[in-house]
């Protein structure tokens, strides 16, 4: 099956069992915004939870904060949000839409290299065993021909965004003869920069308000609190401060679902390093995140690195955590060594010092930051992408069943009576009560026993039980294993020990350390 046609599947299975909902659904949604199911909040909740836990439980260097969404104005002037947290846009003006200059241009890309995939494919059906991949591409005239066009187009691009030359991107879409997809026309306006912070009032009267952002990162609110919690935490280098909040992004081209979202949720941490050890500290992070993403199980191909040739000019290093999703490898985590850029420009628009006092060199100077920035939203995504299998079973059923690994599902254990009679029920829920204390333990009497199984598979439950009418005589039940549909008799006794510690985010923290 096509990996697109595998992705609206994906989607739908999200709406229909529970995980997300398009917002504001009943008046007919509101663009790249989206609500969390039932299940799909237990799974963001156990996410969170495991990259909290691996911050602040396993590193007792590093504390948590939460700070308000609201800040001073201010912050996003010095932190650079106000005058550089752009996106290029271009009008049609023929269909009135708005585009991303940028993402027209990298889809351009993107057909060029569809082109060359279609001939690599084709060839590979003629010759079978035979072919060689990477001699076709070096000699097929065809394949040259847009590898070239590729190329040049890459070059130019690049060119432009480096200096933002928004007369050279117009240029650019012009040249390739890029129409609007809705119009079908080239009646293009100039490019122009977009702010993508979305603005708000505070305060009661027109004349007293003041112009407020919604934060389109979390990091700030750790910078301004760097030395806050320094002193009161007696923090001495190095030292991180963990957070998880919402951010707020006016995204143009918001798609993909949850993987580009208006307002989504971030994992964000700040670890403060002494200057000239930054780049040892972002080493060592770039390979503690690759081993806390690996330790899921979805398989080491799945994940790589994507080191920044083009750094911020406050950044002197940064790199991006790749993950396989089903539109090809896609961004998931940022690791960016930020200098000493963020805390230095507080201080300047402040008027404060926000200096640290080195005891061990008697020295004040500002520390470096290196930072590990992970979107919630995405990292749910590549999870659910990962975790959608379509499987046949023997006799021609096919079962869809969310592979989830059990630390992550939202439900870890149902609990069904074979039937709702003869004090079946009340043994079952007897069993929810004393585990549920334990892990989220469902119970679940509807449909055939057959049905429930699947409705469990759909949303990724790794244990059923099913209590019968040998249970009533010897306190034992038939323990369901989701992956491999086996089954065995437990006692009713052992169940705890058998399910808690595969299912504990204990059980992934001990893979890392
Ligand atoms: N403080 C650094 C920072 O915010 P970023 O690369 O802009 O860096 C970090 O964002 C992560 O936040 C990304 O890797 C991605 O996972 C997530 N993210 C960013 N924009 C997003 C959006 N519009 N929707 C969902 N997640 C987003």
């Amino acid at each position: 099956m096509a990996q697109e046609d595998v992705f609206k599947k994906i989607v739908s299975h999200c709406k229909e069992y529970g995980f997300v909902f398009p917002s504001s659904e009943i008046y007919d949604g509101l663009g790249a915004v989206y609500d969390y199911g039932q299940n799909g909040v237990e799974l963001k909740n156990n996410i969170k939870q495991y990259w909290w836990q691996s911050m602040v439980l396993l590193h007792d260097n590093i504390v948590g904060i939460d700070s308000a969404i609201f800040m001073h104005p201010t912050i996003w002037k010095a932190s650079g949000h106000v005058d550089a947290f752009n996106d290029p846009l271009i009008d049609n003006r023929d269909s009135k839409k708005r585009y991303r200059a940028d993402v027209l241009i990298e889809d351009k890309m993107g057909k060029y290299e569809e082109k060359i995939a279609k001939e690599i494919e084709k060839a590979r059906k003629r010759f079978g065993d035979a072919f060689d991949e990477e001699k076709f591409r070096q000699t097929n005239p065809r394949v040259l021909a847009e590898q070239e066009k590729l190329n040049a187009l890459h070059a130019r691009y690049k060119a432009a965004m480096e200096q933002m030359d928004l007369a050279e991107l117009r240029q650019i879409i012009l040249d390739e003869e890029i129409v609007c997809p809705i119009s079908g026309t080239k009646n293009w306006t100039d490019v122009r920069q977009f702010n993508l912070m979305f603005k708000t009032e505070m305060g009661s009267t027109a004349d007293g308000a003041m112009q407020i952002y919604l934060r389109p990162e979390t990091a700030q609110g750790i910078f301004v609190n760097y030395l806050n919690v320094q002193k009161t935490g007696r923090m001495k280098l190095p030292f991180g401060i963990a957070q998880i909040g919402k951010a707020f992004r006016n995204e143009i081209v918001a798609r993909q679902f949850i993987f580009r979202m208006r307002e989504f949720e971030q994992m964000e941490m700040q670890y403060f390093v002494k200057p000239g050890t930054e780049i040892e500290w972002f080493n060592q992070w770039k390979q503690w995140r690759m081993a806390w993403h690996q330790a899921l199980g979805f398989g080491a191909e799945n994940y790589r690195f994507h080191d920044h040739e083009k750094l911020a000019h406050y950044a002197n290093a940064a790199t991006d955590v790749e993950f396989h999703m089903p539109f090809g490898f896609k961004e998931v985590e940022g690791i960016h060594s930020r200098t000493n850029f963020d805390l230095s420009q507080h201080e300047k628009y402040s008027g404060k010092s926000i200096k640290y006092f080195d005891p061990e060199s008697g020295e004040s100077y500002t520390p470096y930051v290196i930072e590990t920035s992970i979107g919630v939203d995405r990292m749910t995504l590549s999870v659910l992408c990962h975790s959608y299998q379509e499987e046949q079973l023997e006799g021609g059923e096919t079962r869809v069943v969310l592979k989830f690994p059990p630390q992550l599902a939202p439900v870890k254990l149902s609990v069904m009576p074979l039937v709702r009679k003869d004090g079946l029920p009340d043994l079952a829920k007897q069993i929810v009560n004393d585990l549920k204390f334990h892990f989220n333990t469902h119970y679940d009497e509807k449909d055939s026993i057959g049905k429930r199984y699947r409705r469990q598979d759909a949303i990724g439950t790794p244990y059923c039980v099913t209590v019968d009418y040998d249970t009533l005589k010897d306190n034992t039940v038939t323990l369901r294993m989701r992956d491999t549909m086996e089954q065995r008799r437990v006692k009713i006794s052992e169940l705890r020990s058998i399910i808690e510690d595969t299912v504990s985010i204990t059980s992934l923290l001990k893979k890392l350390v």
